[in-house]
């Protein structure tokens, strides 16, 4: 961080201290020689990280905060309010308020209740929890919830916790939801509610929303849309038609999870659930005797299942929104529309490689994939996790991901041309999260195929 960071911070934290000046002096404990160097050894032990905020990380779902979310996030712990209770945290819980009506409008959501929570995992569980309580049949036995087998894997995981029954909704050629799979359920009455992925977490597929949303006139269940990577999106001006009709339909789901820890551009962890219906509400009441006494307004742990929450990621994320509002055609949205042009502009380079696969179908957002071209699928796989461990070597970081091999053309196994569809192959993987991601494509892809001619160099083709 350069010098003017922690400057500007400095300043901020003196005009934040002159609202308590009045009160008697309580120094808190000074850093002394023991904590400088304690602090030393953390620094070198932090080092132990691939450098994820560069555009030579292009591996996992890892984005940096921006400079002025870390500053408000900094300045709002030097308080450390909760967001609990409006005893906690009152000038942070009026932001988070705030800031989750901007993720609301940005669905053109008309009316919403919601709040910010510990991540993705946690919001999609209010989400069922919700949809538990009210999916079920006349004597009260729950009724499923169902998702695509791309959708996040803690969704069967938070079934499980809830005691809902989960199915598992095939995915299609393009690896999103069967919608003739889901249908044939829906007939039969079992599902309360459909888990809809906008940006599943392997390749960035998008479940047809649209159409998803169509069958509720034919049949009764939810709709959760899980948003959690794929929501910021919906800003995004570069989107296929299919890919905008399935964001265009976000305000008909009951529940949406977006994570501004992912690519809202803040720090760990806030995530987000909004629902469409206030009236939820309800479900939340519960009785806490210590809380709640400084304020008849509402306290947002009135309508959240977890209890303390840091009332700095509402700062953060409220001050971020101020600087780069969800605007289509604004600052934020070119970011997200760079990673996309960066994720189709990387596919279509791998489509000429002679090193490499791609599969059927481009990027639905901006995480792409590829295997490397081998004579079998397992013979495939092994190359992908050598030219991963070469890439690192050249400071290139990607990911690896087992898809299944119904993503690539048929026949691209000259060797098991019967190669079963179901049967999965270890593939590249890359998320094109970073705006500066386009202008470093170059640099990307000389080091891939540097890394590609190092493993396959030798190797009959
Ligand atoms: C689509 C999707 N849903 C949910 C999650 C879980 O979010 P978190 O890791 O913030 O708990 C992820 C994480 O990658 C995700 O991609």
């Amino acid at each position: 961080m350069p010098d003017e960071f922690f400057k500007l911070l400095t300043e901020l934290q003196r005009t934040l201290d002159e609202g308590f000046a009045h009160l008697p002096p309580n120094p808190a404990p000074s850093l002394d020689k023991p904590a400088a160097k304690i602090l030393q050894k953390v620094a070198t032990r932090l080092q132990d990280n691939y450098p994820y905020a560069h555009p030579l990380y292009a591996g996992q779902m890892l984005k940096p905060p921006h400079p002025i979310a870390r500053a408000a996030y900094a300045l709002a712990m030097s308080i450390n309010p909760n967001n609990h209770a409006l005893d906690g945290g009152r000038a942070s819980s009026a932001m988070e308020i705030e800031a989750v009506a901007a993720l609301a409008k940005m669905f053109s959501l008309p009316r919403h209740l919601g709040h910010l929570s510990s991540g993705g995992t946690f919001a999609n569980l209010e989400a069922l929890w919700v949809a538990g309580q009210l999916g079920h049949t006349d004597d009260g036995t729950p009724m499923a919830i169902a998702a695509s087998d791309q959708a996040h894997y803690t969704h069967s995981r938070i079934s499980g916790v809830l005691g809902l029954p989960f199915i598992s909704i095939p995915s299609d050629q393009h690896g999103r939801m069967d919608l003739k799979v889901l249908e044939a359920l829906l007939q039969t009455g079992i599902i309360a509610t459909v888990v809809v992925t906008l940006g599943t977490t392997a390749i960035g597929s998008v479940d047809p929303l649209d159409k998803i949303v169509a069958l509720q006139k034919k049949y009764k269940f939810r709709i959760h849309v899980d948003a959690a990577y794929g929501g910021y999106f919906t800003l995004a001006q570069n989107l296929s038609p299919e890919t905008r009709a399935a964001f265009d339909a976000i305000p008909h789901a009951d529940s949406i999870v977006i994570d501004p820890h992912k690519h809202g551009l803040q720090p760990y962890g806030c995530g987000c659930i909004l629902f469409r219906d206030p009236a939820v509400g309800r479900l939340y009441k519960h009785d806490s005797p210590y809380t709640y006494f400084s304020s008849k307004d509402l306290h947002l742990g009135e309508i959240s299942l977890e209890c303390s929450r840091a009332g700095a990621s509402a700062v953060a994320l409220w001050a971020t929104q101020q600087l780069l509002p969800y605007t289509p055609r604004g600052a934020f949205a070119k970011g997200l529309e760079s990673g996309r042009t960066a994720a189709l502009k990387l596919h279509q380079r791998l489509s000429k490689s002679p090193h490499f696969l791609v599969p059927t179908f481009p990027p639905q957002l901006d995480i792409l994939f590829w295997a490397v071209r081998a004579p079998t699928p397992e013979a495939s796989s092994a190359l992908a996790q050598q030219i991963f461990d070469e890439a690192a070597k050249r400071d290139l970081h990607l990911a690896l991901a087992r898809l299944p091999v119904r993503f690539f053309p048929q026949n691209s196994w000259q060797n098991s041309p019967k190669t079963d569809p179901q049967s999965t192959v270890t593939c590249l993987r890359s998320v094109l999260m970073k705006p500066e991601h386009l202008l470093w494509l170059d640099h990307l892809s000389q080091r891939l195929d540097a890394a590609a001619v190092a493993t396959l160099g030798s190797i009959p083709r």
